[in-house]
């Protein structure tokens, strides 16, 4: 069955909420709800647009597979996400790093017990007036190292946007918090020594050349878009970028050397933010920040530019939502 069917037999509850019984059982005993998160920006002439955002209908559909959820065909993603900035476009304005978040996201919505993939789902857009993320500027944030807690294995569902990752990412974030850190790193589930991502954004390692490092992509990696973006934007400025397994020892003694000259996470919602330490149970590795021309800061400008068409992006990145005039 595909989706507009699928959809269709919810068709006698289409507006919010669903079926308060129906998404209890289906989306919430068994966890079938996956969503993506985007940003609509207002651009100078009042213009407002997408970064990228072909690669989170990407990304939704591969979430939509793994979670056994039907695939929302990638028009009516667009479709729903431009009817709602259109409707929303007032919450946008020219103030600096504001945007409007979007949250597409997808449920199973049927009333039954046993486990199986539900046959009637509901898909829901719904955006949030977004800030900046830091209201003084981007500093450096300390993370915490899960050492006890993994947020994905081989075969799991790791590089799927559902809601499971979340729930399993946050008795770890409790945790990172009582320690004085604002998120999460995790590990690889295998060997417990690999960098994987945080709770809810990727992760880079500069080293004292100007190169990139980040984990390479598997399945129990999220695909992030700011990732693929500063890969993309690095390598066209003539850095080394390489996607590989990147040992928790390997930064220690990289820090410790001054091989390692910045750490930093990425993610839609703060775009880059440097990373000042990583702290672990019986550890804390300090970071310098201080390559020589702060490539965090410096990748972050350059896509930030991008995002609210300060530049024009030669890639084609930004997808119209809503003209100048509306
Ligand atoms: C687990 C996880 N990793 C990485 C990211 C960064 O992805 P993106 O750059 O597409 O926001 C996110 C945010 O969506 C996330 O939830």
């Amino acid at each position: 069955m595909d989706f507009r069917q699928r959809l269709a037999r919810t068709a006698h509850h289409p507006l919010w909420p669903p079926d308060s019984q129906s998404c209890v059982i289906g989306a919430a005993h068994y966890g079938q709800a996956i969503f993506e998160g985007l940003k609509a920006y207002q651009h100078a002439d009042g213009s407002i647009w997408a970064f990228r955002a072909e690669l989170n209908a990407a990304r939704f559909a591969k979430s939509a597979e793994r979670l056994g959820l039907p695939e929302l065909p990638k028009e009516l993603f667009f479709q729903s996400i431009q009817q709602l900035v259109c409707m929303d476009s007032k919450w946008l304005s020219q103030t600096p790093e504001t945007s409007l978040y979007l949250r597409p996201f997808m449920i199973a919505n049927e009333s039954f017990l046993g486990v199986r993939g539900a046959e009637k789902v509901a898909f829901y857009v719904i955006a949030s007036p977004a800030g900046p993320y830091f209201e003084n500027g981007v500093s450096s944030v300390p993370i915490w190292v899960s050492t006890h807690h993994t947020r994905a294995a081989k075969g799991g569902t790791g590089y799927a946007k559902c809601a499971g990752n979340y729930a399993g990412s946050l008795a770890p974030l409790q945790e990172a918090r009582q320690n004085g850190c604002a998120q999460v790193l995790f590990l690889d589930a295998e060997h417990g020594q690999y960098l994987e991502e945080l709770g809810g954004m990727n992760i880079f390692i500069v080293l004292k050349d100007g190169s990139l490092i980040t984990p390479a992509l598997s399945d129990s990696i999220l695909a992030g878009v700011t990732r693929q973006s500063i890969i993309e934007i690095a390598r066209a400025e003539g850095r080394r970028v390489e996607e590989r397994q990147i040992g928790l020892e390997e930064v220690r003694t990289g820090l410790a050397s001054g091989e390692v000259t910045e750490l930093f996470a990425c993610g839609t919602a703060a775009v880059i933010f440097p990373i000042s330490i990583l702290k672990g149970l019986n550890f804390e590795y300090s970071s310098p920040n201080a390559g020589p021309a702060n490539v965090s800061l410096s990748l972050r400008q350059k896509l930030t530019d991008i995002q609210y068409g300060r530049v024009k992006n030669s890639s084609n990145w930004m997808r119209q939502l809503s003209s100048a005039h509306n």
